[in-house]
């Protein structure tokens, strides 16, 4: 049986595809075959980040990543893996709507900031008016500042009413070097953010 996460947001450049590569790693180094599918039909990012993990020879086992124009194509491929990782586009509605009632598990990475806050409250409100249940949709922070940063996210999204989940992701030039070289954000070269990163990962791990 297939398991299918998607990450979709409303605003572009909040941790989509740094998220999907980071859950990618972790599936695929436990041995279960991961297919990531790039939505981002204009820039691939995805795809290119794969390209520079073969060209830095870092470890590719059971992991694949695909470029598909919609989210239609893209889950009717997604019963030949384990697990299928949808790297979702930023707002488009209808592919996000696609996207949540196909996933077992719907991510939406947030930023701190009120302008990024307020967008993704939004973009749940919508899926749950279409349908789609509470449980399923959860909120990962990404790019936060600082602690205090990050516990009062988590107040105004449980405020909300949606899930956030545990760890998160601080904003860090690390990061971005990782996945320059094909590398996640588990895999710095600081042990400390590695762990940080792991966490947020693991919460996501655990809900599968
Ligand atoms: N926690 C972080 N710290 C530093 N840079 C980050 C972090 N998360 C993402 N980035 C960088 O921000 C940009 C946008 O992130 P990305 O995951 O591509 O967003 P999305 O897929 O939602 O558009 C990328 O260049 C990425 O490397
Ligand atoms: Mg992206």
């Amino acid at each position: 049986m297939t398991i299918i996460v998607g990450f979709i947001s409303q605003k572009g450049g909040v941790g989509k595809s740094t998220l999907s590569r980071a859950l990618a790693i972790e599936a695929a180094s436990e041995g279960l075959d991961t297919k990531v599918a790039d939505l981002d039909i204009q820039q691939a990012t995805t795809t290119n980040w794969l390209r520079r993990r073969m060209q830095s020879n870092l470890p590719m086992k059971h992991l694949s990543v695909e470029s598909f124009k919609t989210a239609k194509n893209a889950l009717s491929r997604s019963d030949k893996y384990d697990l299928f990782i949808i790297d979702g586009p930023a707002r488009s509605s209808e592919a996000s709507l696609m996207i949540a009632q196909s996933a077992d598990l719907v991510v939406q990475p947030t930023g701190a900031s009120s302008d990024d806050l307020e967008p993704a409250i939004l973009k749940f409100h919508e899926l749950v008016k279409k349908g789609i249940p509470k449980s399923k949709l959860k909120i990962a922070l990404c790019r936060i500042g600082t602690e205090s940063e990050e516990q009062a996210c988590r107040e105004y999204i449980s405020e909300a009413g949606y899930d956030v989940l545990d760890g998160c992701l601080y904003e860090k030039p690390a990061y971005r070097q990782a996945q320059n070289l094909g590398r996640s954000v588990t895999e710095t070269s600081y042990k400390k953010m590695n762990e940080k990163s792991e966490k947020l990962v693991q919460s996501i791990v655990d809900l599968l």
